[in-house]
């Protein structure tokens, strides 16, 4: 059945401008990492898509190997997109990624030519799609040529089957060069997909300084890091919580007690903004002059809408600052 969006679904969302770029992105961008494979709940999934899609989260971000089982949330995506959300495409960013192992041989891992461009039209296959908005190199390979792996982004998009060209997980000067290879094919790079959250912040390590000195866009995964910047873990490990699944990729041994102490002092400071925990995480990410949307992920629809909540307080006082670096040191 074709799913009629609300009316009023882009009112209360910020539009950001993506580096230089004419594309803008939501603040605010759900993830399919998590919750949306073969193992979980499809009901589930496609009322997160819903909820998300109705509050004005234009953007779902995929990768080839999402699951498990690898594959299965691009088809679980494209099933949604393809049965309720077709004629809502344009109003729609969709993103997909190569780079970590997807199958067995030695084209299905890296960054090369032949790897990306096939992991790609098996991505489109599976989503049932004729294009994705941004197609990124997962992660840098060391033993792979940046020219080639930039040569493939620059072919996605020439032929059409990917507007703009992203990368995740380089470090600064692989950034660089990056951009530089790209800017020289004419394909220029919209976006670098970083991990940022108040407990990791290797972003500010030099990265975030070739993204704005180029005016290449950043979108922010894991800002929760994980759950971990939430009040969840406070008592122990819920069950049907991410640490607590076996496909789960928190691990309980990451949740310390020194990481533990920090979130209960940050989620005391979120009070007296009247934010949760989670919405004061968020809205510090956002806080980075160089983020350009925060991409969350979410296991029910309440934690989306919680999470939205957090675009009504995004500005932090020169107190509430030193009080958090305080507590994070
Ligand atoms: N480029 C890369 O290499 C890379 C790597 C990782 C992720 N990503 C992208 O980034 C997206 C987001 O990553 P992430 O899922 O790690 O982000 P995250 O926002 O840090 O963590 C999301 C998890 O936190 C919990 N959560 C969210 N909102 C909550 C709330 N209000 N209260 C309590 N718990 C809440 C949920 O876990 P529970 O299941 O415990 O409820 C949810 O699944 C991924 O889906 C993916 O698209 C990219």
């Amino acid at each position: 059945m074709t799913f009629l969006a609300s009316q009023g679904r882009y009112k209360n969302m910020t539009y950001n401008r993506v580096g230089k770029s004419g594309l803008k992105l939501p603040a605010l961008s759900l993830g399919l990492w998590h919750n949306f494979g073969s193992v979980d709940n499809f009901e589930n999934a496609k009322s997160l898509i819903f909820r998300a899609f109705d509050a004005g989260i234009t953007h779902f971000d995929l990768a080839n190997n999402y699951g498990p089982q690898p594959g299965s949330a691009e088809e679980n995506f494209g099933r949604i997109v393809q049965q309720h959300l077709n004629h809502y495409r344009d109003e729609i960013i969709i993103s997909t990624k190569a780079g970590y192992p997807m199958w067995n041989g030695p084209y299905g891992d890296g960054g090369s030519r032949k790897y990306l461009i096939a992991s790609l039209d098996q991505s489109l296959k599976r989503m049932g799609l004729d294009y994705v908005d941004i197609f990124y190199s997962h992660r840098f390979d060391p033993d792979t040529p940046l020219e080639e792996t930039m040569m493939a982004l620059d072919q996605a998009v020439r032929s059409g089957k990917a507007l703009y060209a992203g990368i995740s997980n380089y470090g600064p000067k692989q950034t660089q060069k990056a951009i530089e290879i790209l800017t020289d094919f004419g394909t220029p790079l919209l976006i670098h997909q970083h991990k940022y959250s108040m407990f990791v912040r290797e972003l500010e390590n030099g990265t975030q300084e070739v993204l704005a000195k180029n005016g290449i866009g950043c979108i922010a995964f894991s800002p929760l890091a994980q759950g971990m910047l939430t009040d969840k873990y406070f008592d122990g490990i819920p069950e049907n919580s991410r640490a607590a699944k076996v496909t789960g990729y928190l691990q309980t041994d990451s949740i310390t007690k020194d990481l533990l102490e920090k979130a209960k002092k940050l989620s005391d400071l979120a009070g007296y903004r009247n934010q949760s925990l989670a919405q004061m995480a968020l809205a510090w990410v956002l806080n980075n002059p160089v983020v350009d949307s925060v991409l969350i992920g979410a296991s029910n629809v309440r934690q989306i809408e919680e999470n939205i909540e957090m675009l009504k307080n995004v500005n932090f006082s020169d107190d509430e600052k030193a009080t958090i670096k305080q507590i994070l040191e």
